[in-house]
């Protein structure tokens, strides 16, 4: 692939001011050429936005509203974390779609509202443990994709697919390289069939599910895997750290 690996953080309902810290002297001890985004929770995102301003570290949200404005208690719109600094938001993670109930039609409002607003929308997907036992990968993965992505103007914007099956996520049981680009391959024909071939080829897919420093490397390595989304292994930055370093040895230039 002709684009460079990207690698998000995803910190969910984790940190506070000694991670932030911590985090940001890590990252800016280093200049990786794969672009790296880290997603905090929403009230830390205004200072991390500040501290990396001069650097090449994306921040994103976790999450978006569907709504633009108004009476929406609890809510962020897609203009707001703009003006605070963000770059990227991750729109349906499992855990939005499993504890808040989120469908494919709310993730595709969230995306056209993170690409109206300049956002780069990370849109995630994956299969649940009996979804996969009954053989439904490919099928939960196609409608996700159709039914988040059909109709959707991307006009020149960054869009980015997060692979995480369901089942690897945070149960140290990461899904195997091969089948990762198995599935990757799948997501990326898909994608063309929703767009074209060269704006399907500027996606970059991600992988997530226990993802570590050791792990990393080897998928990495798969083709169609252009990047990975990683949980806990964020939380401990000299791991991030490593897995940038790592990812960034796949750059193109
Ligand atoms: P994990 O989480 O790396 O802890 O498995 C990944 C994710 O949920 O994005």
């Amino acid at each position: 692939m002709n684009k460079n690996p990207m690698v998000i953080a995803n910190w969910k309902l984790n940190g506070g001011t000694d991670l932030i810290c911590a985090s940001v002297a890590s990252v800016l001890q280093h200049d990786f050429c794969a672009q790296i985004g880290i997603a905090p929770p929403y009230v830390y995102i205004s200072d991390m936005a500040n501290f990396l301003r001069n650097s090449k570290v994306m921040i994103g949200s976790q999450n978006v509203s569907k709504f633009e404005s108004g009476a929406f208690t609890g809510e962020t719109s897609a203009q707001m974390l703009k003006e605070v600094g963000c770059q990227f938001c991750i729109i349906g993670h499992s855990e939005r779609r499993q504890v808040f109930l989120e469908n494919n039609a709310s993730c595709k409002t969230k995306v056209k509202r993170a690409l109206a607003a300049g956002l780069m929308p990370v849109l995630c997907l994956g299969e649940n443990e009996q979804q996969r036992n009954l053989g439904l990968t490919n099928d939960i993965i196609y409608r996700q994709l159709h039914e988040s992505l059909e109709g959707v103007e991307l006009n020149g914007m960054d869009l980015c697919v997060a692979y995480e099956p369901i089942w690897a996520i945070g149960s140290g049981k990461a899904a195997s390289p091969e089948t990762v680009a198995e599935i990757h391959a799948f997501i990326y024909q898909e994608l063309i069939g929703i767009f074209d071939k060269p704006t399907a080829a500027r996606i970059n897919i991600l992988y997530g599910g226990s993802v570590n420093k050791d792990n990393a490397e080897y998928f990495l390595q798969m083709p169609n895997v252009s990047g990975l989304l990683v949980g806990g292994a964020s939380l401990v930055p000299e791991h991030f750290a490593q897995i940038c370093v790592l990812a960034s040895k796949s750059c193109a230039i």
